[in-house]
This record gives structure tokens, C-alpha cells and sequence, in this order.
């Protein structure tokens, strides 16, 4: 299990100046706004069509709009998206850079982190990476929804990997494990935005059901690995 002092701690390992210099491995600039892996009823009724169409065609691409805008004419431009990201982290000049470029990288990560028909159990290397580091997905989805449900504000719970051993950790705002040396495995959008259309305060319903009928297992094995 990762430890907020081993969040911590690994967030103060990152150097922006390396990913600068970086080969831009991911998608070239400008950003652009990835379609929907579904159509925008199909998480339904967990999530409606009303909140994907304003989460997806104004939330996430008011994101991508402003990052691009933001970078327009500067290095940073010429960077992929996890790159932009890394660059702009942790410093007060590019802030509203690393704010749209993150929520960009959250969002689509989010997309992908569910699907219909999701939940379930994982299967292969990754339950048995659960069963190693958790004791078993009850108490790892405990501890998910639990961060999901704690998340003071705006943010995220993640499932994370430190490269041996998987954690859960939450982020604020547009924080993300990407830029604390940590790998994203599977995440949910605890912003209001997420699910306020269709559980209004409620948000420990939408977490309950999100990991009961749409945390999409498939993706999160595929980010570990094999
Ligand atoms: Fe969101």
C-alpha cells in the first residue's frame, strides 16, 4: 500500500526540466479532444447522456481548448500531452498550463476507466497484484471508494502502480499521479461535474455505483501489464 508519505515523497522526485528535453513520445500537439470509447448513453443508467454530453463536449474540451491556447507559440507546444504535463507541474508561471494540460490527461484516462457492463472482478496478473498488495478487491475497493468519497472538494481516486507495487491515492483539482512518478492504473472523476446532474450531493451513490457497474477492469489490467 502507498503511503501518503510515499506520495509525497515521490512527487519531490520529478524534474520538469528532463521531460523539456524529453523525446515527445505520446500524441503530438495540438491536444486534441478524444472521442467517446462509447456512445453517450451507454452508461446509462449509472450516468446519464445528459451529464457525459456536458462533461465530455464542455468540461473535458473546454481543457483541452484552454491548454492549447495557453501553449500557443511557446516550447511547450511542441510537447505531447504526458510530457506538457510533466513540464508544466510544479511551477507558479505555468500553472494554468499544468491545470488544462492535466485535466486533459485525467479525462481521457477517465473515459477508458469505464465501461457499460463494467465492474466485476479482475482477472490474471492484476488480481493477483491486488490479492498481493491489497489482501483481496473488497478491501481494495474499500479503500478506493474511500479516497473517492474523502476527496475534499474537486479531484480524483486513483489505482496506482510505483512500478512494484499498486496503491490508491487521491488528487486534487487537476493533480495527477502522472507527475509524482506514479502510474495510473484506473481512476474516477470525483468533481461535481462527474455527477451532480444525476446524484446531486451524493457522490458516495455515484462511487458505489461506478465501482459496481462501470470501473472498466480490462483497461486497468492492460495498464499494469503483463
Ligand atoms: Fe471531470
Amino acid at each position: 500500500m502507498l503511503t501518503r508519505r510515499d506520495f509525497l515523497a515521490a512527487s519531490g522526485s520529478f524534474l520538469p526540466a528532463a521531460a523539456l528535453a524529453g523525446a515527445v513520445q505520446d500524441a503530438a500537439p495540438p491536444l486534441a479532444l478524444p472521442p467517446l470509447p462509447y456512445a453517450e448513453n451507454a452508461l446509462e443508467p449509472h450516468i446519464s447522456a445528459r451529464t457525459v454530453s456536458f462533461h465530455h463536449g464542455k468540461h473535458h474540451k473546454a481543457y483541452v481548448d484552454n491548454a492549447n491556447r495557453l501553449v500557443a507559440g511557446t516550447d511547450l507546444a511542441k510537447l505531447g500531452l504526458e510530457d506538457l504535463c510533466k513540464a508544466s507541474a510544479g511551477k507558479k508561471e505555468t500553472a494554468a498550463v499544468f491545470n488544462n494540460a492535466a485535466q486533459v490527461f485525467n479525462h481521457n484516462f477517465y473515459w477508458k476507466s469505464m465501461k457499460p457492463g463494467g465492474g466485476g472482478k479482475p482477472a490474471g496478473r492484476l488480481a493477483g497484484a491486488i490479492e498481493r498488495d491489497f489482501g483481496g478487491l473488497d478491501k481494495l475497493l474499500a479503500e478506493f471508494s474511500e479516497a473517492a468519497k474523502t476527496q475534499f472538494g474537486s479531484g480524483w481516486a486513483w489505482l496506482v502502480s510505483d512500478g512494484s507495487k499498486l496503491g490508491v491515492v487521491k488528487t486534487g483539482n487537476a493533480d495527477t499521479p502522472l507527475v509524482h512518478g506514479l502510474k495510473p492504473i484506473l481512476t474516477i472523476d470525483v468533481w461535481e461535474h462527474a455527477y451532480y446532474l444525476d446524484y446531486q450531493n451524493r457522490r458516495a451513490d455515484y462511487v458505489k455505483a461506478w465501482i459496481e457497474s462501470l470501473a472498466n477492469w480490462d483497461f486497468a489490467a492492460a495498464n499494469l501489464g503483463t
